[in-house]
């Protein structure tokens, strides 16, 4: 009986090795893809949805994903990898004049393009980095990272979760979800889908003061799963707690 982690160890080399035979690496660049895409044409296609209705109900989907979890008409929100507006749109008839929505995207394509779309005086729209959040000020009740951490690599990740502790507000709340890989050792993918050990990214996050909560598990078909976690900070001592 071989034990998990020589499974992993395993598992990880036959990845590497199908990729090396292969030479398959399909990177996704957003921040190219952006630059050549034609958003006043189609704005949902270049973050998933198939079609401008599938878009509209993912985007309503969010919300009340969001809702269930405490978010209110007058929370502050900021959602990192904001794309296009998939989130902004629902929450541009949501929230009140005393709720507050920030939206911050490596692409400036799209951030401009949301900065046209989203006229209301409490949005407002930041080019970010790969692992660093905008120069905010304040604080927010929710952080939500929608279908980004399955563009981005576990050190970017854990470098985006600890800069969104230092953003959150007393009793805040961090939204994420990933492709989960529990038998590989650390991750497996490159930037079009970046599966990875959910124990690996708890490890990475050991000393960041944030407290992980799994709140919902999907099913991909045919691919494992994706993991929806809540992230908050943790009251009295700074290690990670696992729940
Ligand atoms: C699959 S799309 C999801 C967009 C949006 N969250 C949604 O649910 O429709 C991924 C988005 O994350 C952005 N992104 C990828 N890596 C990022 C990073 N490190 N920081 C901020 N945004 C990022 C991409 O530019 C893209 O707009």
């Amino acid at each position: 009986m071989l034990s998990n982690s020589t499974l992993r160890r395993l598992a990880s080399r036959a990845v590497r090795g199908l990729h090396r035979l292969t030479g398959r690496r399909a990177e996704v660049d957003y921040r190219r893809w952006y630059s050549t895409w034609d958003l006043q044409r189609d704005y949902w296609t270049i973050v998933g949805p198939a079609t401008k209705e599938e878009y509209e109900r993912l985007s309503l989907v969010k919300l009340k994903l969001l809702i269930d979890l405490g978010l209110t008409p007058q929370s502050r929100l900021l959602d990192v990898g904001c794309g296009t507006g998939l989130l902004a749109s629902a929450l541009h008839d949501f929230l009140d004049e005393r709720g507050e929505y920030v939206g911050a995207d490596i692409g400036s394509e799209a951030v401009e393009f949301c900065r046209s779309r989203f006229g209301r005086p409490n949005f407002s729209f930041h080019v970010s980095e790969m692992t660093k959040l905008p120069p905010l000020i304040q604080r927010f009740d929710f952080i939500v990272f929608y279908s980004v951490f399955t563009h981005t690599y576990p050190l970017e990740t854990a470098a985006l979760l600890r800069e969104a502790s230092r953003l959150l507000a007393p009793g805040g709340v961090v939204f994420a979800d990933l492709f989960a890989a529990p038998l590989i050792e650390e991750y497996n993918g490159d930037r079009s889908a970046v599966e990875i050990n959910p124990d690996y990214l708890m490890r990475l996050l050991e000393g960041s003061g944030l407290k992980a909560d799994l709140i919902d598990i999907q099913s991909r078909p045919r691919l494992g799963q994706r993991l929806f976690y809540q992230f908050t900070l943790c009251r009295s001592d700074n290690r990670l707690g696992i729940d």
